[in-house]
């Protein structure tokens, strides 16, 4: 099964694919992850995007459709998340031409809805362990009070360059401008499905496990 999870920054999408990963034996494919990998080795690529992250403006479609070509080259499991990826209507066609090649489908698209307002505070607060990345946030999932990840027992607490309240509004504006036309583009599709972002993470959870199922 491959699926996308569709949503502005902050809507819950790495949460809900740690979950699936767990669960389903699926494959995680966030364009932010590896875009942030490429950053923190320092290649080539790390530099040219290390500043356009930073603003919160997005990197070019050439260079993460090339990142994901690369990764449906790999094992695909239980299938793949597309997490942060499509974000253009022009990586969204990509998406559709590289699957077809590879005599693959799209299953689901899953819009999870999440207001402004709430997108500021889950940003802010947001937190990831350097080892795994399980994700945190200070009020709703504080970083354990012994120093260890609950996850892998790491102690290293990170934060993003990006999450700071300029870069968020930008990040909001890029969302709205290139990403959202995508909730059209798949719902034409018939692909769509939506999910409230807003309820608990275990009721978000629920919510997309019962359009999988479906
Ligand atoms: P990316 O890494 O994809 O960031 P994003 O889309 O801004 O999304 P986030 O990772 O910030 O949020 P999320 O939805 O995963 O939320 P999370 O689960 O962490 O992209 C970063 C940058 O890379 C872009 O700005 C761009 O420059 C570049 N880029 C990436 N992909 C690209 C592409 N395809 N094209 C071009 N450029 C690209 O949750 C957030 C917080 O909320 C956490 O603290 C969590 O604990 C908490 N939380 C989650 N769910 C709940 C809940 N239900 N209730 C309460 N709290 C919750
Ligand atoms: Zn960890």
């Amino acid at each position: 099964m491959n699926i996308i999870l569709l949503g502005p920054p902050g809507a819950g999408k790495g949460t809900q694919a740690r979950y699936l990963v767990d669960t389903r034996n699926m494959i995680q494919l966030s364009t932010g992850d590896m875009l942030r990998e490429a950053k923190d080795s320092g290649t080539e690529m790390g530099k040219i995007v290390a500043d356009v992250m930073a603003r919160g403006d997005l990197v070019t479609d050439e260079i993460v459709i090339g990142l994901i070509r690369e990764k449906l080259e790999g094992d695909k499991a239980g299938g793949f998340i597309f997490d942060g990826f499509p974000r253009t209507l022009a990586q969204a066609d990509a998406l559709a031409e590289l699957l077809e090649e590879k005599g693959e489908k799209l299953d689901a698209v899953v819009e999870m809805q999440v207001d402004d307002a709430a997108l500021v505070s889950r940003i802010t607060g947001r937190s990831t362990c350097g080892d795994c990345g399980e994700v945190y946030h200070d009020e709703t999932k504080p970083w354990p009070a012994d120093g260890k990840c609950t996850n892998c027992g790491g102690t290293t607490q990170k934060r993003r360059a990006d999450d700071n309240e300029d870069s968020l509004k930008q990040r909001l504006m890029e969302y709205y401008k290139k990403t959202s036309p995508l909730i059209g583009y798949y719902y034409a599709k018939g692909q769509l499905s939506s999910v409230d972002g807003l309820g608990e993470i275990d009721g978000v959870r629920a919510a997309i496990s019962a359009i999988l199922d479906a």
